[in-house]
């Protein structure tokens, strides 16, 4: 965990240029909060009860993740990426220059930050954050078992898995190009890689895992998944293992990616999105300028694992 927060370490941060430094929190809407309580304290994540809302943590991290509140239907309502302080007002001349149109926060989340909507409707706002991106790359465990003693506990002993950290979000955008472009030149992510108009990840300028958000192409905005950080492969068997056994086995995994380079576990949330197990994904740092790259989708979705399930891109947040 300290090689994660670094906090003794100075924050890394590109001289010169104007981006966000983190996705800081995210939040959606679910129908019935004890179901998001029950599905997200199996999947090891803490989570509080905060204003009548689920707040989201990880295992002693004191950063608020993101934020599930209770409505009609599931719907991804926002997301907030964390800046510099003195980069503000760099921000706000930009939105202006851009024309983009500043709106008041959403009900129940005052804050002095800027919000605005991309191309499809999703409300984002830019606001003061400490930066919770990771600082370098995070650690990861891979090593052989030690000689002369059993190196697998029982079944019975399996330690229960707690996600470190939020790695990324991925959402559901109607115009592939259209959002890269939006979102380079309000927020300034950098594009990492693509393929094609089908699916896009992007990274911010000041260290920065391979992405802190990606997008994939639907019909309509929404959530297709939450990335959680975990420390090891066994971690992620562990922690998909768990869910199956409390009825959460619909999934994808175990499979490594092409790009960023992570393992994954997907395990299907009740309302038809996903929570990740991830680790060891890319990292970018600071004073790297990433070569993006375009991919063809039957070469980079996934190096190996099973096949994804059918309806794995399906959005069912869009109800006709
Ligand atoms: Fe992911």
């Amino acid at each position: 965990m300290t090689q994660i927060r670094s906090m003794s370490q100075p924050v890394p941060r590109r001289p010169g240029e104007l981006g966000v430094h983190s996705l800081d929190q995210f939040n959606f809407v679910v129908p019935d909060l004890a179901q998001a309580e029950k599905f997200y304290s199996l999947f090891g994540l803490d989570t509080r009860e905060e204003n009548g809302k689920l707040a989201l943590y990880t295992d002693g991290h004191p950063h608020r993740w993101g934020v599930v509140s209770e409505g009609q239907r599931k719907k991804f309502s926002y997301v907030s990426f964390g800046a510099f302080e003195d980069d503000m007002p760099r921000f706000r001349e930009r939105l202006e220059k851009l024309r983009i149109d500043r709106l008041d926060p959403p009900k129940g989340f005052e804050s002095n930050g800027l919000w605005f909507r991309d191309p499809d409707g999703i409300l984002i706002e830019i606001r003061v954050a400490e930066k919770s991106s990771p600082n370098q790359k995070a650690t990861f465990e891979m090593k052989g078992g030690e000689v002369a003693k059993p190196n697998a506990p029982n079944r019975s002993k399996a330690h229960t898995v707690r996600p470190r950290r939020l790695a990324h979000v991925l959402l559901f955008v109607t115009d592939i190009t259209r959002t890269i472009n939006f979102y380079r030149d309000t927020l300034g992510l950098r594009l990492s890689d693509r393929s094609g108009d089908l699916v896009a990840f992007m990274h911010g300028i000041h260290g920065s895992d391979h992405h802190m958000i990606a997008f994939v192409k639907s019909d309509g905005p929404g959530l297709h998944h939450l990335s959680w950080d975990v420390g090891s492969i066994n971690d992620i068997g562990v922690g998909a293992s768990h869910m199956a056994q409390k009825g959460f086995a619909y999934g994808w995994g175990l499979g490594r990616h092409v790009l960023g380079s992570n393992y994954f576990h997907y395990v299907r949330d009740p309302w038809g999105s996903y929570a990740e197990y991830s680790c060891d994904i890319d990292y970018i740092p600071v004073d790297t300028n990433w070569k993006d790259g375009d991919h063809p989708p039957e070469d980079s979705f996934y190096l190996w694992g099973p096949n994804p399930p059918e309806d794995f891109a399906h959005n069912f947040e869009i109800v006709k």
